[in-house]
């Protein structure tokens, strides 16, 4: 890593005595970040432990300012982290990911951020990759800063549910759905969606013998015959978060009314808000918006900006 004589900005690697200083720069920084410490002892931690990271692929980057240590650090990955084992060969052999970066707030505006992102393109550079991609909720005006362009819009929405009056669907009868729910939705959909279905229902919420949690997951009925179901998940971070996953609806005009399901059921629960993350079939942004949706600005859910940035 490089040392700039003129910069009181110091770049370095990770060393342990570092993990305390970062944890509060991320805590205090950083809203998606809160409570999320293990990611950066499983990046750097862990790795400087067991000596297990070979330094081409270490992209766990460290900025020192004048006397203070650690102030802000970058973690990084060769290839595209977003998509995993979907990426495509050529998006995995180009790209470097910049997964997260955070500098401490007594040290923001001095220009570290930007060094890190310097000091990642330079590592990426030398390793001959072309592309650099980011993924983040809110700071997408300091990336375009350094030279970063919007590819994608992940938009959230989300309904804040104290503070208003929430009523049943008007047309559908709405419970809480029970195992045995399950076998008749098969009746209704072709095999791989009747699949992804006890996917999302059994591996997403990694079910356990007490079943999801109450109210996460409803079906509707239209005068005795199933008209759908929506499962929502429990943010880990936020318990008063309930995130819609999946949404069957036998008719289009039954979507709505499902998802309007799941919030009666949330409200009843005591949750205060639910989450959509869109495009969702049948139902139009516009729509949730004359209900009172709101883009979501909540930690961890929120509008999420893919930027990308040619080397
Ligand atoms: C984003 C962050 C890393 C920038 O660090 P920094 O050392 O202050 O960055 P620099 O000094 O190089 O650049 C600062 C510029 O970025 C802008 N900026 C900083 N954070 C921003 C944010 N969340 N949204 C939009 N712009 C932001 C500032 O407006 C500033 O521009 P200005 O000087 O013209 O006002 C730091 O603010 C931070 O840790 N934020 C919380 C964590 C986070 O959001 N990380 C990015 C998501 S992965």
């Amino acid at each position: 890593m490089t040392a700039r004589k003129d910069s009181p900005v110091r770049i370095r690697g990770f060393q342990l005595a570092d993990m305390v200083d970062l944890a509060k720069a991320a805590s205090q920084g950083f809203l998606e970040m809160c409570g999320r410490h293990d990611f950066v002892t499983n990046r750097a931690v862990v790795p400087y432990l067991t000596g297990s990271v070979d330094p081409a692929d270490d992209w766990f980057i460290v900025a020192d300012y004048e006397d203070a240590r650690a102030v802000g650090s970058l973690v990084g990955q060769a290839g595209n982290f977003w998509m995993g084992a979907s990426a495509s060969e050529a998006d995995n052999r180009n790209c470097v990911s910049l997964v997260w970066a955070s500098v401490h707030p007594d040290y923001w505006g001095k220009g570290i951020g930007g060094r890190l992102i310097e000091a990642f393109e330079e590592k990426a550079r030398k390793g001959k990759f072309t592309t650099e991609i980011v993924r983040t909720y809110f700071a997408q005006t300091f990336y375009e800063m350094y030279g970063f362009t919007r590819v994608e819009t992940f938009k959230a929405l989300a309904l804040e549910i104290v503070g208003r009056g929430v009523a049943p669907p008007p047309k559908l009868e709405i419970r809480p759905l029970l195992l045995d729910d399950l076998p008749p939705l098969a009746n209704h959909m072709t095999e791989n969606a009747y699949g992804e279905l006890l996917v999302s229902f059994f591996h997403e919420r990694k079910l356990n013998a007490f079943g999801p949690e109450r109210g996460e997951t409803i079906i509707g009925r239209l005068d005795g015959s199933i008209a759908g179901v929506a499962f929502g998940l429990t943010s880990s971070e936020y318990p008063d978060l309930l995130t819609l996953t999946y949404l069957f609806a036998r008719e289009p005009e039954f979507a709505l009314e499902l998802l309007q399901g799941l919030v009666y059921l949330g409200s009843l629960d005591g949750r205060r808000w639910v989450g959509v993350n869109l495009p969702l079939q049948d139902i139009d942004e516009s729509e949730l918006m004359n209900l009172g949706w709101k883009e979501a600005q909540l930690p961890t859910f929120a509008t999420l900006y893919e930027l990308r940035k040619d080397l």
